[in-house]
């Protein structure tokens, strides 16, 4: 299977054209469209309008998680509803199987790598941060749990490794990701780990248990030559 995979389109009145133009044509290419997350930018259903039409068009099976933006106006439910209502698979927790490859997906949280993972420890405002990490890792072990193909895909919106989103500011490392994701994809296996929201990380690292994992932020697939829309994984 051809997996056409891009995360952050950040979809808005004004960035659409050209990207509309790329995807448009991602069915020649690919059999499945994965969009690993903030696909819009504010998280209005407006701005999820044009992107719908793009993808109904294109007439290729997508697969989504939402990301951070998604979630910006508080109207994630109506994105799902109106994704879900274009025939859009909506994975937040869950499995989806198509032509004998599994995808689990989820979105993810912050939190930090290795030795820098936050621990529930102190205030009830960092236990209750820490437990929304430890959350998206369940709903991802929950998700990979009901898989029964032996070739299986993560979707993910945050990064499960730090390999990824070097070329951010380090600072900032600890809010692209949290490497409590990897441990529960190393524990059950993949053959691929996509995600995005490290804008300007690297495309490619790998889990401690050797998983492959690429970041598929657009950005960050516009700046390589040639520039491209999506990249396509053959599994
Ligand atoms: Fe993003
Ligand atoms: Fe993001």
């Amino acid at each position: 299977m051809r997996i056409a995979a891009t995360a952050d389109l950040h979809f808005s009145g004004s960035r659409h054209s050209a990207l509309l133009d790329q995807l448009s044509r991602v069915r020649e290419a690919a059999d499945v469209l994965v969009v690993a997350g903030d696909l819009t930018n504010f998280g209005r259903p407006e701005e999820m309008d044009p992107l719908l039409n793009v993808v109904v068009r294109s007439r290729i099976p997508t697969i989504v998680v939402l990301g951070n933006h998604d979630y910006e106006s508080g109207k994630q439910n109506e994105l799902v509803r109106m994704m879900a209502a274009a025939g859009i698979k909506v994975l937040d927790g869950t499995a989806y199987e198509r032509d004998g490859i599994g995808f689990a997906g989820t979105k993810g949280f912050p939190g930090g790598f290795g030795r820098g993972v936050l621990t529930a420890f102190g205030e009830p405002e960092v236990k209750q941060f820490v437990q929304a990490a430890i959350d998206e890792a369940l709903k991802l072990e929950h998700a990979m749990a009901q898989l029964r193909t032996p070739k299986r895909v993560v979707v993910l919106h945050y990064s499960p490794i730090a390999a990824t989103v070097q070329g951010e500011s380090p600072e900032i490392f600890p809010y692209l990701g949290t490497s409590r994701l990897a441990e529960v994809v190393d524990r059950h296996g993949a053959d691929l780990v996509l995600h995005g929201h490290a804008h300007h990380g690297q495309l490619e690292g790998r889990t401690t248990g050797g998983i492959a994992v690429a970041n598929v932020a657009i950005t960050l697939l516009q700046a390589q030559q040639p520039p491209t829309a999506y990249r396509v994984f053959d599994i």
